[in-house]
């Protein structure tokens, strides 16, 4: 019984040709961590290939990251000191402020993008200030030190904020705080649907802000949610987003597809810390051919919808794509 589907695949070339989805460099945003200090690189125990750097060798692994052609990262601060509102994340002189100053003068051509919450900088490690009578993160307090947040990036000089927190509103303050202080033109990737999701469990290491009593589960989303997770994502962009994101991204993608059909924005997918350590670890057991899974990965994001990927296996598929294997 000969159909029409077999004809196609019998060419490599001819392959090529019809294939629908591509994955490209410039799909990727790569994320890097940053602490004070000096000489400092170090591993993270449950990502391999995943380190904490301090600005000198950030420095050194932006011109790594340009010569595999990938100019987007997204900044995540890790300060030495925290405390009950993150006030290292509301000063000039920073962590995130700081790095930010210190890339755009060595690399004025890497597009930085910074994530915008307090988790990081908070000595309870929650998305915001606590209110002390319900114990959860207060909305409106956070979207205030959220819009102090965002103008110390943008006087930083950053090229896109990235908030992170799942604030109610939050896409709405920081347009309107922005466009009031003159920077009309910085754009706001949002983290638009976002769950409360086992996946971060990595990330929370290296970031170092696991929440010190509760969970995120009064303002992350619920993964049983699907009508909600469009909604949230509906509401960013009449808010005035630029950019959506759907986070985590593999357990999500029939969401993926459902908010690209019912927006018109661009869409990104946060390919996180759990999703790498799973592939990473199986592949260093050789149960899986490691990078023959990492792009059948990407591609099941760009078939899904996704325009731009963040993940941290952004490197490994920029020297796949450069030696033109798997693809
Ligand atoms: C902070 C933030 C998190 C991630 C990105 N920004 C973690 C969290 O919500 O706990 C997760 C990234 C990853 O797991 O790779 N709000
Ligand atoms: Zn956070």
């Amino acid at each position: 019984m000969f159909q029409r589907f077999r004809r196609t695949r019998l060419n490599k070339h001819l392959r090529a040709l019809v294939r629908e989805t591509t994955v490209n460099v410039d799909d990727f945003i790569y994320p890097l961590f940053i602490r004070p200090g000096k000489g400092i690189k170090t591993e993270v125990a449950s990502m391999p290939g995943v380190f904490q750097m301090s600005i000198d060798e950030i420095l050194k692994e932006c011109e790594e990251l340009k010569k595999l052609g990938i100019y987007s990262i997204i900044l995540f601060g890790i300060p030495d000191v925290k405390d009950s509102i993150g006030s290292d994340s509301l000063c000039e002189h920073g962590i995130i402020a700081s790095s930010v100053r210190t890339i755009k003068e060595t690399h004025p051509d890497m597009f930085i993008v910074t994530d915008l919450c307090f988790c990081e900088y908070t000595d309870h490690g929650h998305c915001g200030i606590i209110d002390e009578e319900s114990q959860t993160v207060n909305n409106d307090a956070t979207l205030e030190i959220s819009a102090k947040q965002a103008i110390i990036h943008a006087k930083a000089g950053v090229d896109m904020i990235a908030p992170s927190g799942m604030m109610d509103g939050i896409i709405e303050t920081l347009r309107e705080t922005l466009d009031t202080a003159g920077y009309e033109n910085l754009p706001i990737m949002a983290y638009s649907t976002k769950f409360a999701s086992g996946y971060y469990g990595p990330f929370r290491d290296v970031a170092e802000s696991v929440p010190s009593f509760g969970d995120r589960s009064t303002y992350q989303m619920d993964p049983a949610n699907r009508r909600e997770a469009i909604s949230e994502s509906v509401s960013d962009e009449l808010q005035g987003a630029d950019i959506l994101m759907v986070k985590p991204a593999l357990a999500y993608l029939d969401l993926v597809r459902e908010i690209k059909d019912n927006t018109s924005l661009p869409m990104a997918v946060y390919n996180v810390s759990g999703e790498y350590a799973m592939l990473k670890i199986a592949g260093q057991n050789d149960l899986i051919d490691y990078d023959r899974v990492v792009m059948e990965t990407m591609i099941s994001f760009k078939r899904a919808g996704a325009d731009i990927i963040i993940s941290y296996h952004a490197k490994e598929v920029a020297k796949m794509l450069q030696r033109k294997t798997l693809v």
